[in-house]
């Protein structure tokens, strides 16, 4: 077996971990909001129908922020239908999903949702069938104190504080041709950013996210980020990135790898963003927002069009995910972090139900899916500043990446506190021994390592068996004058962390 090496050094840092990558995504999709985080009746509901286990599992899971409405729901969304007395709200046929929209929860209901969970709200407006007025509108209901109809009106509504929304997104996938209302990059790049400068009108200091490609296989895709960013450079501070990685439609190995993939992705953007500063000459860095990105088993999705108009919420792409899919999570926030330089903003789509860390059945119990515990694991202990790592390890061959090093990794370092985290996975199907080099640190003091894996990759927790797959407190690596040796198993995601004197 050939020993892999990790050495890191505190001397190359990236930049500090920005809390927005930990975000997640609640569309009006499926079950995500009706019975996912909202569902009047529910033991668990507190007075105004919030699932409090929901809202339990959303803390635990270390969320930071969250977008919201959409997804391509919100390319058809009136918001102005989700305020006010419920009893007065319309139903609607939402266009994205072809399902029944009550409008029984809305803006506010989400505000009061996002304030109980302590996440930041991300907003997007609807560029697909409406535009800046409505855009503009949005933000005077969501960010004036009062003293204009909207904000006066969200008073009315029982709001008498602005919800204060900083984060903005100028629609959603609109290269999409499922999006309702696509546009071409040229009419998206001035449609963004005459609503964008509308918004700042209303509010000078909300940061705007404009979409990218809907995925870096789209036919358009690099061209379109260099064309909407020519039109909307001034105006906007991040693009958008989404990406799912679908375990149905490629080999297993390309699946396991896939934050190969992801590393391209963000590599390519930011290369295309700073072309564009170049042409334009400017000095301003555009940041990435990975505002939707998860394992999605896109292979058994039915499309909307294929499926009659669902009355009731519908169990749509309620997939199942295993302990492959939680190490491929665990990696894909690796890459993340390790891009945290540019990427700042991340958003794991969705929360609950909807392809989702967290499950819950109607009237029933909400449990945790294997892809919560890297996630969570990862939100709660990379604090500080990322730290580049140099990484030799085996490969292993994809159908699609050619070989690719078994092993990833990425370091945190929490000088103030004394910590420092190494989030390591092993995506490959056989053990790797490893030499940990930390010599250039000094005075390692102690070290806790946390596990996920299984001795069956493809064990998945249910209803039945919410704890099926767990992570675990394992013996961490003994360390000899800063070096320790392990052997990291197949299929499996950890992180090892180690105390240090706290700087003074
Ligand atoms: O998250 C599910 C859907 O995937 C979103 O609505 C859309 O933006 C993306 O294509």
């Amino acid at each position: 077996m050939v020993t892999a090496r990790l050495t890191v050094d505190p001397a190359f840092a990236v930049a500090p971990v920005d809390r927005r990558i930990f975000g997640s995504f609640v569309e009006h999709m499926g079950r995500c909001v009706y019975t996912g985080i909202f569902e009047p009746g529910h033991p668990a509901a507190d007075p105004a129908g919030l699932r409090s286990d929901v809202l339990d599992l959303t803390r635990e899971l270390g969320v930071s922020l969250v977008r919201y409405p959409g997804g391509n729901f919100v390319s058809g969304y009136r918001w102005e239908d989700g305020v006010g007395p419920v009893g007065e709200r319309p139903r609607r046929l939402d266009l994205a999903w072809r399902a029944i929209e009550t409008n029984a929860f809305g803006l506010n209901e989400f505000m009061d949702w996002a304030g109980k969970a302590g996440v930041e709200p991300m907003m997007a407006v609807n560029l697909g069938t409406r535009g800046i007025a409505e855009a503009a509108e949005l933000v005077e209901y969501c960010n004036l104190p009062a003293g204009t109809a909207a904000a006066d009106l969200r008073r009315k509504h029982g709001f008498a504080a602005p919800h204060d929304v900083r984060l903005w997104c100028l629609g959603n996938e609109m290269d999409g041709p499922w999006q309702t209302g696509s546009l071409t990059a040229y009419e998206y790049g001035r449609l963004a950013a005459r609503a964008g400068q509308a918004m700042r009108k209303v509010d000078p200091t909300i940061e705007l996210v404009a979409c990218g490609s809907s995925n870096s296989g789209m036919p358009t895709f690099a061209a379109w980020e260099a064309t909407i960013l020519e039109e909307a450079y001034d105006q906007v501070d991040y693009v958008s990135l989404h990406n799912y990685y679908d375990p149905t439609r490629l080999d297993e190995a390309s699946f396991r790898a896939s934050a190969v993939d992801l590393d391209r992705f963000i590599d390519d953007i930011v290369a295309t963003a700073d072309h564009v500063r170049a042409k334009l000459r400017r000095t301003k860095r555009i940041r990435l927002s990975l505002d939707e990105w998860n394992v999605w088993y896109q292979g058994n999705f039915t499309e909307p069009e294929d499926r009659p108009i669902a009355e009731e919420p519908p169990h749509l792409i309620e997939d199942d995910y295993t302990v492959t899919d939680a190490v491929v999570v665990g990696n894909l926030l690796i890459s993340m972090l390790r891009h945290a330089d540019r990427l700042t903003v991340g958003c794991q789509a969705q929360l609950a139900n909807v392809i989702a860390p967290i499950r819950t059945e109607p009237g029933g119990p909400a449990w945790r899916q294997t892809i919560f515990h890297p996630f969570a694991l990862t939100s709660a202990l990379a604090h500080g500043t990322v730290l580049r790592v140099a990484l030799s390890a085996p490969a292993m061959s994809t159908e699609r990446y050619g070989d690719v090093p078994a092993l990833d990794a990425v370091a945190v370092h929490d000088a103030e506190h004394g910590n420092l985290t190494i989030f390591l996975v092993n995506r490959g199907a056989s053990a790797v021994p490893l030499d940990l080099d930390l010599r250039a640190f000094g005075g390692l003091a102690a070290a806790e390592q946390v596990t996920l894996t299984d001795a069956d990759p493809g064990a998945r927790n249910s209803a039945a068996e919410p704890d099926r797959v767990v992570p675990r407190r394992v013996a961490p690596p003994v360390l000899d004058g800063g070096r320790a040796h392990l052997l990291v198993p197949p299929t499996s995601w950890h992180a090892l962390r180690f105390t240090l004197p706290a700087s003074s």
